[in-house]
């Protein structure tokens, strides 16, 4: 493997820009620095780039473009080793959503790999026999949460379609480090400390993540997954069939069904499960369209709806250092989250006013409600235009972080942007084939009704839960120019959406837009990001009458903006990530 991007993208150090700096992020951050990398700085190239949450991952997909691959082959070896050595955060056991450019078709489209809830699953999955909702980790750990996988799917339909490298090729770069041995990052080692309670219910799970000495393996440890290699091995020879039937499926199934908190997978659920090729949801802003996937995904509607909501004030000339600007910033992610909570949900299942919700008129309306000088004292969901009578209360899905984001994009201009997940950090905790498996089900609402009113985003058999995932790619002018997105739980969409506003309101780069601390709000209290210069904040905002919560804020933004020479791309210094190209 060629080391000499990494070691480039590792020595370089970044420039502070006043309180915005990279130095800021990382000062709040040592837990989670690992492979020695406490700073990042913008990465050009002339050819492609990969922006990912590990290095192993963007050099592997990186040495798949160097062969002449492209972005769509690229992602599906980043994908796989990520699923190794990020196990954590998204793997063959988990669900992604993909925005795809295809520069040959110049044709912008999403793709919708997300777990579906199993056909046996009823609306009242997370409830007791008392119709009193389960504690969050009670439904989360073992086989209940765990919806049909959707990865591999999306990853070999969407090659078979667009890739040009052989399947069994890109493959094999995982299989070779999953056979010998990754060195266990101080992210993951920290991960599986910290976790040790859940991930030691369970037999293989414990006997991959701890020594003999029940302790979790040290940092440098050289972790082996035989499994994963196998699994790996199964599915270059028969493609996703070799996951969706026979022995892996069996597995999956088996360890589901029997595990302490038995879930309702069946094999029917996996051979039945199908991929969804969906147009991209776009919204207008400032010149570009901010484009992404839109239901079961909140992220592009919610992103939208912030950015649009933003468009008539003059973000520009505010700046990022002034509190009026994370007024306003604040109360259009509350107005659009207080939308989210109503009506966002899978589209296939529930009638959703998705055109209204993103309306220049309905966004113009929304708009007026942030011309005060204080905080609004209460948001709720607005009424966008619907031809549908419909009346649906407010959810309440608990989303805590985890996921990963990578960027792509190759030399024929071709670009990907990818959100992956297995939803909770080590998802179920349930292994299977060297992986883990997904606790998706959880972004349901537990209750399937408020008041007698019902839910949107309840459970039903074969619906996909909604997501907070907000892959992104913005185009100018037709083409693309802003590859984006990031792990986060729901905050996700406030992390994309200040990227977005950092680049192309405030002029700063994808390093620095990434960098910038963090202050998001979702539901009115401000979280703003401890250690850095956001919290500098704080006595404005309580002054305009925010609540503020200062907190780890640990996104994991990987970006690219394709420039008129080069390409450029950033990574996240609040994980292990880098960006890499040629
Ligand atoms: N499970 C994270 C998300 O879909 O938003």
């Amino acid at each position: 493997m060629n080391q000499e991007p990494l070691l480039i993208a590792l020595l370089m150090i970044s420039m502070p820009t006043g309180w915005l700096s990279a130095q800021d992020v990382t000062d709040g951050f040592a837990p989670e620095m690992s492979s020695g990398v406490s700073e990042r700085t913008l990465q050009t190239a002339n050819d492609y780039l990969v922006a990912a949450a590990n290095p192993l991952a963007a050099q592997a997909g990186n040495d798949i473009l160097a062969r002449g691959g492209n972005a769509i082959d690229a992602m599906v070896t980043t994908q796989l080793v990520l699923g190794l050595v990020e196990p954590q955060s998204s793997g063959l056991g988990g669900g992604a959503f993909m925005v795809y450019y295809d520069a040959a078709d110049d044709k912008l489209t999403t793709f919708d790999g997300r777990e579906t809830a199993p056909f046996a699953a009823t609306p009242t999955l997370f409830q007791n026999d008392n119709g009193e909702k389960l504690g969050f980790f009670d439904a989360v750990v073992g086989g209940l949460s765990v919806g049909t996988p959707g990865t591999v799917k999306l990853i070999f339909d969407t090659h078979q379609a667009h890739g040009t490298l052989d399947w069994a090729s890109l493959l094999q770069p995982a299989i070779d480090l999953a056979e010998n041995g990754f060195a266990v990052s101080e992210r993951l080692h920290t991960l599986i400390a910290n976790d040790q309670k859940r991930l030691m219910t369970h037999p293989d799970t414990k006997a991959y993540f701890f020594g003999d000495d029940g302790e979790a393996h040290a940092v440098g440890h050289v972790l082996v997954n035989q499994a994963y290699a196998d699994t790996l091995k199964a599915l270059a020879s028969g493609g996703a069939d070799a996951f969706y039937e026979g022995p892996i499926a069996e597995a999956i199934v088996d360890k589901v069904n029997n595990a302490s908190n038995p879930g309702v997978l069946a094999l029917a659920d996996l051979s039945n499960y199908t991929i969804k090729e969906r147009e991209p949801l776009c919204v207008s802003y400032r010149e570009h369209d901010v484009c992404g996937m839109g239901p079961p995904s909140s992220g592009a509607l919610t992103v939208g709806q912030i950015l649009g909501i933003l468009e008539p004030y003059p973000l520009d000339e505010l700046g990022p250092d002034s509190a009026r600007s994370w007024r306003l910033i604040g109360d259009a992610s509350r107005l659009a989250f207080a939308d989210r909570g109503r009506y966002m949900a899978d589209s296939d299942y529930v009638p959703m006013p998705t055109e209204g919700l993103i309306s220049k008129t309905y966004l113009t309306e929304r708009s007026k409600l942030l011309d005060g000088q204080t905080a609004l004292e209460s948001v709720s969901a607005g009424e966008p235009e619907w031809d549908h009578a419909m009346l649906w209360a407010d959810d309440e899905s608990l989303e805590l972080t985890s996921t990963s984001h990578f960027s792509i994009v190759d030399t024929e201009g071709n670009a990907v942007s990818m959100t992956t997940t297995i939803e909770n950090g080590f998802g179920s905790r349930l292994m299977s084939g060297g992986f883990l498996l997904n606790n998706e089900l959880t972004d349901f609402s537990f209750s399937t009704h408020n008041d007698g009113v019902p839910i949107a985003n309840r459970v039903e058999p074969g619906k996909r839960p909604r997501s907070s995932m907000s892959p992104t790619i913005v185009m100018k002018d037709g083409k693309p120019y802003m590859v984006v997105g990031s792990p986060g739980g729901s905050r996700i969409i406030g992390y994309v959406a200040k990227t977005i506003i950092a680049h192309l309101d405030w002029g700063m780069n994808i390093q620095e837009a990434i960098n910038m601390p963090h202050a998001v709000n979702r539901f009115g209290t401000y979280d703003l990001e401890e250690g850095t210069g956001a919290t500098d904040l704080q006595d404005e905002l309580e002054a305009v009458g925010y609540e503020v919560n200062i907190r780890a804020l640990n996104s994991g933004l990987h970006g690219i903006v394709i420039g008129e020479e080069s390409l450029m791309g950033g990574a996240d210094p609040r994980r292990e990530g880098v960006a890499l190209g040629q």
